[in-house]
């Protein structure tokens, strides 16, 4: 696939940010847990109000006790191709710094790990595909998180499948998507709608 039939820009940017998209098409097949990690290191690296790194990922890889109870998160919608994924996150971060005081940019903080994460895998030729269709109220449960951290989103990492064996509605939908214009989401001085 050439990602350039897909995605133009406006301006000059590094190939990194075309190539990273969310296929729904993986393989089955399990990654190795250092793989899963260069991910966490990426994330690790970002950066964060007061440097209060409020990302938590809790993880379960294929194949292990843990994963049925997050795949049984997911919505339907999803399960239909993440249960070809080799692990499944669930994002969350901390709402206080370690002071007690609230940490106002914990979400803004966190969306940036996820974002790096999503780049490393990018570059390493994984699937990585955040969700939102799971349930949060269930995950904060079942896994145990504590009352100061929010549940911000799920991800599924795996190595990428063949597309024909995605269901007819996702294989219509199995390609990089693109953006709005520039000048619709920059603006000088003033806001305008
Ligand atoms: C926080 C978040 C939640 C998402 N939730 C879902 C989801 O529940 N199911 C799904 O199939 N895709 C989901 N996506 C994928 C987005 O639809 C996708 O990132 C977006 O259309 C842009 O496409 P691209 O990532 O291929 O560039 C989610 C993405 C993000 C970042």
């Amino acid at each position: 696939m050439n990602i350039g039939d897909f995605r133009k820009t406006q301006h000059d940017i590094n190939e990194i940010f075309l190539n990273r998209w969310s296929p729904r098409a993986m393989s089955g097949e399990e990654i190795a847990e250092a793989e899963l990690f260069s991910l966490l290191e990426a994330a690790r690296w970002a950066p964060s109000s007061n440097n209060n790194q409020p990302w938590r990922f809790v993880y379960a890889r294929r194949n292990t006790p843990f994963w049925s109870t997050f795949f049984n998160l997911l919505a339907e919608g999803n399960q239909v191709w993440a249960k070809n994924a080799a692990a499944l996150i669930v994002v969350i971060s901390k709402t206080t710094f370690d002071s007690g005081k609230p940490a106002r940019t914990h979400s803004y903080d966190a969306g940036a790990a996820w974002g790096s994460f999503a780049l490393q895998g990018s570059l390493m030729n994984l699937v990585v595909h955040g969700m939102q269709g799971f349930d949060y109220d269930k995950a904060k449960e079942v896994l145990f998180i504590p009352a100061d951290y929010t549940v911000e989103a799920m991800i599924a990492v795996g190595r990428q499948g063949r597309k024909e064996e995605l269901p007819a509605h996702l294989q219509e939908r199995e390609f990089p998507s693109t953006r709005k214009a520039v000048s619709a989401i920059a603006l000088e001085g003033l806001f305008r709608q």
